[in-house]
């Protein structure tokens, strides 16, 4: 399935004018993606559960364009200023899916877009923004051509869209929990975009808690695009794909029974998995900073210690993710407040938790 769409074509009298606005959230991976083939396609499947707090808000104004030649035409601002650098991503995004959605030649744009946490907060973006443009582009589909009315058809799109954008950003689209690759024992679950996953899940798993805390707020020595290359020349990377299909049949399981403790004991292991494969790489890299190694060691202790279901993960990047069920907000907030906040970069945090996916506003 391609989604090629020829037909999408506005006839040469349109004239309309229309802004769409979209929120759209980050996730974070507790089986993770890592190493990917042809068109932004995964090794293995993932599961993520969906953010709330951490999202990008995007809207889109459309207006006819004076000559529809093979260019697109945009304008794009990053939280109300122009954004050269941002804007000539976009352009070739938006180029790259003209055989998804013709029209894009035919019109010219506007797009404006703002992140609810600070840019240079060391919080990718990719997921959160590539996941609202994804859906802004199906919702102009729909006005336009009325070709996605059915709400399911029109996300599993936006999610093979934000897909081509950036992987992880197809699980966004869905609330508490979205899966993406395939694997034996899920018949539904695909390549191509990211399926809704939280009737899967546990009530204890809708009102999880997330809060992410920010050793380093600077961009990262090695991009995940990178990283996902250096995959194809690890020795380890066979095995890699096998224990996370193995991983996300465990976690489905957990999921579902609501095991909170082997939930985390997988969130754990996939994380330090994930950034073990980039110590091996060749060249060897490292994302982790000393104090990602010690909130980590304060982590377990407290753990330990206390007997609370405080688990870490980490993204492709030195920030620790705390995952809780909503039960032991405080006691876990108290210990994050006195015992983490004192290690973050300008002491700062983000108290997250599990949300409801993409919306139209
Ligand atoms: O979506 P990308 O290409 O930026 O890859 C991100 C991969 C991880 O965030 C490290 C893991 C994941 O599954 O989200």
């Amino acid at each position: 399935m391609t989604y090629e769409n020829p037909n999408l074509i506005l006839p040469t009298t349109f004239d309309k004018s229309e802004t769409i606005t979209c929120k759209s959230p980050s996730n974070i991976a507790i089986v993770k993606y890592w190493g990917k083939f042809g068109r932004q396609l995964p090794r293995n499947p993932s599961i993520s559960l969906t953010l709330e707090n951490a999202f990008t808000k995007t809207e889109l104004t459309y207006f006819p364009k004076e000559k529809a030649d093979k260019s697109i035409s945009l304008n794009f601002r990053f939280e109300g200023k122009e954004n050269e650098a941002f804007r000539s991503k976009m352009v070739n995004f938006l180029e790259s899916i003209t055989d998804i959605f013709p029209f894009l030649y035919q019109l010219h744009f506007e797009i404006n877009s703002m992140n609810s946490f600070p840019h240079s907060s060391g919080i990718a973006s990719s997921a959160s923004s590539m996941s609202a443009l994804a859906m802004c582009l199906c919702e102009l589909e729909n006005r336009l051509f009325g070709t996605l009315s059915d709400k399911n058809k029109r996300v599993q799109k936006a999610s093979f869209v934000a897909r081509l954008g950036s992987g992880s950003a197809c699980r966004s689209l869905y609330p508490v929990a979205g899966m993406w690759g395939e694997l034996a024992t899920e018949k539904t679950a695909s390549n191509l975009y990211a399926i809704p996953f939280a009737d899967r899940l546990h009530d204890v798993f809708h009102s999880f808690h997330d809060d992410i805390l920010i050793v380093s707020k600077g961009e990262k020595a090695v991009s995940s695009r990178a990283g996902h290359a250096l995959m194809e020349g690890n020795i380890y990377a066979q095995n890699r794909y096998e224990q996370a299909r193995n991983r996300t049949q465990d976690l489905i399981q957990a999921f579902e029974k609501g095991d909170v403790e082997h939930f985390g004991k997988i969130a754990e292991n996939d994380a330090l998995t994930l950034h073990a494969l980039m110590m091996c790489s060749e060249p060897s890299y490292m994302l982790m900073r000393p104090n990602s190694l010690l909130m980590i060691e304060k982590v377990r202790e407290f753990r330990h210690e206390t007997k609370l279901p405080l688990y870490f993960t980490l993204d492709a990047g030195p920030n620790l993710h705390l995952l809780y069920p909503d039960e032991f907000v405080e006691p876990i907030q108290g210990f994050i407040k006195s015992d983490l906040v004192p290690l973050c970069q300008d002491e700062m945090w983000i108290a997250d938790k599990v949300g409801q996916g993409t919306v139209i506003i």
